[in-house]
């Protein structure tokens, strides 16, 4: 009898739900539906920390292909804190490893992005066997070439873009898209290109406001009195990139403004004369439906730890490599953020039919 535990860790986004169906439908294939036993441990690390799980039926697994969401709930339990042991004296490293003992684990199968896979690779050095599949809206998992959500939250992304591009055209408007992606800006960097905006902003190139102004005059200029930005969360100026982390910290902290979209709008205002709005979808980005293209990945991602598992292959990501699903081992990429090169063919084919990112 095998014993598999999986629970789903940090930000949630579309397709784990989808995830966790084709990890455990693919578990009942390799070893039939007696010879295995799923354990879904409740809003991430901290269902095994705290001891919060349930024996899992096969039926659990059935209809939630297209569910948005984790049927397992998420929380955040920072990698930093991991090893602190805090005023409530709880080590959560030992309890971890405590309880995979007492679910008498022959693998945990850990779905989550960047921080989650610093504890799984934190939880291999421990000795316990993990499986990670890597899921995020910023498809910065170093190791992987997708990873799940991305695709889905890019196509809600794009639809914001594409309605907003309506309205601002009636009216002639500028209209500001904040995007999320606090330090990647894959997500806005897509969102934009196929919504078509005319500014990109995002955390990996800092910009000029006077330059992302000159664009909007220009278009203005040229009869086009409406525009479009789509501007990462993580947006930086370039005066900002050059600040020490503490002051930046500090400048960020002393904002008045919500978000950095608003900021920028305000910056922009004496520089324009169009009227500039601001959208901010947020967490929408996060909801819903996965894509088609996610719940294919998804099946993939689910069915190859499943085959990892058979294999004995542990300590590993299932990732995405030149079109194939391979364990990538979570030593050399946990601790690693996949950044988007500032050169890269989308940001350079975006330059060429004239997008700006205010450089
Ligand atoms: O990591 C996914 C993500 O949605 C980021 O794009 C975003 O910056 C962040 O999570 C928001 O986190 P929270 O849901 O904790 O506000």
């Amino acid at each position: 009898m095998k014993r598999i535990g999986i629970l789903t860790s940090g930000g949630d986004c579309q397709g784990l739900n989808a995830s966790i169906r084709g990890v455990a439908k693919s578990l009942y294939e390799e070893f039939g539906e007696d010879g295995v036993e799923i354990y879904g441990i409740k809003d991430g690390y901290k269902g095994l920390i705290f001891g919060e799980y349930m024996k899992m039926k096969s039926s659990d697994f059935s209809g939630i292909l297209t569910l948005g969401g984790t049927i397992l709930g998420t929380s955040r339990q920072p990698f930093k804190l991991m090893r602190v042991i805090d005023e409530t004296a709880v080590d959560k490293v030992k309890n971890m490893k405590a309880n995979y003992k007492k679910m008498k684990l022959d693998c945990l199968v850990i779905l989550g992005g960047n921080g989650t896979q610093k504890t799984a690779n934190l939880l291999r050095e421990e000795g316990l066997n993990v499986v990670h599949l890597p899921k995020t809206i910023d498809n910065d998992v170093w190791g992987t070439d997708m990873t799940f959500g991305f695709h889905s939250s890019v196509e809600i992304a794009t639809n914001v873009i594409d309605c907003i591009h309506t309205t601002a055209t009636s009216h002639g408007r500028i209209f500001a898209v904040e995007i999320m992606g606090h330090k990647v800006g894959w997500l806005p960097l897509y969102a934009g290109i196929a919504g078509g905006a005319d500014v990109i902003l995002l955390p990996e190139i800092p910009y000029d406001i006077k330059k992302v102004a000159k664009t909007l005059n220009d278009r203005i200029e040229k009869g086009k009195k409406f525009s479009i930005l789509a501007v990462a969360e993580g947006a930086i100026s370039k005066e900002e990139a050059k600040m020490k982390k503490k002051d930046f910290k500090a400048a960020r902290a002393a904002m008045t403004e919500p978000s950095i979209v608003y900021r920028i709008a305000d910056e922009l205002k004496p520089l324009v004369d169009n009227e500039i709005r601001v959208c901010v979808p947020g967490h929408f980005q996060r909801g819903g439906s996965p894509c088609a293209y996610d719940r294919v990945l998804c099946t993939r991602f689910g069915a190859a730890a499943a085959k990892f598992i058979r294999e004995g292959k542990f300590g590993v990501m299932t990732g995405l490599v030149n079109g194939e699903i391979v364990p990538v081992p979570l030593e050399d990429v946990a601790g690693k953020l996949k950044t988007v090169p500032v050169d890269c063919e989308e940001i350079r084919a975006a330059r060429e039919i004239g997008v700006t990112f205010g450089d």
